[in-house]
């Protein structure tokens, strides 16, 4: 059924929410439970169209799943005797071809479709077979089919020619029961690496290294059951601190790991927003008369592109002129001609962006092109004066648990209804 999500803006955001665990470290987690031979448990999952997808690929690979949203999912591998996911199944979220690293682990074969995710850029995943082959493995990409296989992964020597999240991750999941030692350089440091690599050490694995660039895996031929609860997400965390700004609100984030948010921690306080933090809670205040600044989106530790695009929407009514470059992905703007519908002044060049701020927004019919531009669309219509709609509002559904229900409790006027 298609809705239409409808913002009345110009309500300050003020109380406390507690922000749900990581999309794209749990993306990342339950694909991993493939390498196990006992069961797992995993808490602290975000109930989010990501994480039931990945219960049904599982399942589809003759997993035992028992999945509770908002309590724990138990994956017991030992029946899986699958080696390849649908197309449709592919499609469903780019995470599925974490599947290929897990099953080139678990059995030395793996078969995927190209995957689905936002159209942010071309997305290659030339970087994923360069580390599979490095590790012994066959790869082949035909008729929109990824396969790579092997009689035995060797560990072997990685050199990402660019920094890839997924690529690490891919390479982490094959390597953890490989033959010998992998070492991955040039590895991505996102906070959701390094929970992977817990995750798998809680099962025996021998990952050292993870949130340097230099990964070491000393392979395993046995990784015993884990109970593991996966990290808070720093990107709804980060989207809920801009959303409070941007309401010229007062709101108290519990539940995150405010080390994981210090680029945009640095960037809200260069723009007069007041942040505060204490171990586990972000409290973000502000009054209003943001100053501009620039953004230029890198790899972790450096400003994530997660949070460019509700950025960009805060920086829409920021006095003066804001430059936001994406040096990660190709197409990663569109969402702000989208808010330029609601009076933002910007101009797009490629993948920089000049922002003029302007007093005012104002509401209007808008829709979100991926996950990321629809909390943008989120954050310009809670400060937008009158109604937003926001239509596809699904995407939103990929990556924020409950979004509406939060942004309730905090004082939004926010809902969804069904269109025709
Ligand atoms: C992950 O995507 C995240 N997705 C993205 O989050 C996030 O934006 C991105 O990392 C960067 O942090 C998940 O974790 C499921 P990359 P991924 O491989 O792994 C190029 C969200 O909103 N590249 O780090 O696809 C690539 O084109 C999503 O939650 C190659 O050239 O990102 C890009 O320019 C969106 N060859 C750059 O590297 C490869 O083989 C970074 O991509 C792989 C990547």
């Amino acid at each position: 059924m298609k809705e239409r999500m409808l913002i009345t803006g110009g309500n300050p955001l003020e109380g406390e929410v507690r922000v749900s665990g990581g999309k794209n470290t749990a993306v990342a987690v339950i694909p991993a439970t493939l390498l196990s031979d006992e069961p797992c448990t995993i808490e602290n999952l975000p109930d989010i169209e990501d994480v039931r997808a990945l219960v049904d690929i599982l399942r589809s690979l003759g997993a035992r799943v028992t999945y509770v949203p908002g309590e724990f999912m138990t994956v017991d591998p030992r029946p899986a005797a699958g080696t390849g996911i649908s197309y449709r199944d592919s499609q469903r979220l780019r995470a599925s071809y974490y599947l290929l690293g897990a099953l080139l682990g678990r059995c030395g074969h793996g078969e995927v479709f190209f995957p689905g995710g936002c159209e942010i850029g071309s997305r290659p995943i030339d970087q994923h077979l360069k580390g599979f082959a490095a590790l012994g493995a066959e790869t082949e990409t035909q008729g929109g089919r990824i396969t790579a296989r092997t009689d035995s992964l060797q560990g072997g020597d990685v050199f990402f020619d660019v920094v890839t999240v997924g690529g690490t991750i891919n390479v982490m999941l094959a390597a953890a029961k490989a033959h010998g030692t992998t070492i991955i350089y040039n590895a991505a440091k996102e906070p959701h690496i390094v929970d992977l690599a817990n995750f798998l050490n809680s099962m025996g694995a021998k990952v050292k290294g993870a949130g340097t660039d230099v990964i070491r895996i000393r392979g395993q031929q046995y990784l015993h059951g884990a109970t593991y609860a996966v990290i808070p997400d720093q990107i709804e965390t980060g989207t809920l601190m801009i959303a409070a700004a941007a309401t010229r609100g007062d709101v108290v984030i519990h539940g995150c790991i405010p080390t994981h948010m210090e680029a945009l921690t640095a960037k809200l306080l260069e723009m007069g927003v007041k942040v505060t933090d204490s171990d586990d809670a972000i409290r973000v205040r502000t009054l209003g008369g943001h100053r501009a600044v620039n953004i230029k989106t890198q790899v972790y530790p450096g400003f994530p592109t997660d949070l460019q695009q509700p950025m960009s929407a805060l920086l829409t009514t920021a006095r003066g002129s804001s430059i936001v470059q994406e040096t990660i992905f190709e197409q990663r703007l569109k969402h702000l001609d989208e808010i330029a519908r609601m009076g933002a002044n910007v101009r797009i060049a490629g993948r920089m962006a000049i922002i003029e701020g302007v007093p005012q927004l104002y509401g209007a019919p808008v829709t979100c092109t991926d996950l990321r531009a629809g909390a943008a669309l989120v954050v310009a219509g809670l400060m937008a004066k009158g109604v937003t709609e926001i239509y596809n509002p699904e995407y939103i559904d990929r990556g924020y648990e409950q979004i509406e229900l939060k942004l309730r409790s905090l004082g939004a006027d926010i809902r969804r209804e069904a269109i025709e």
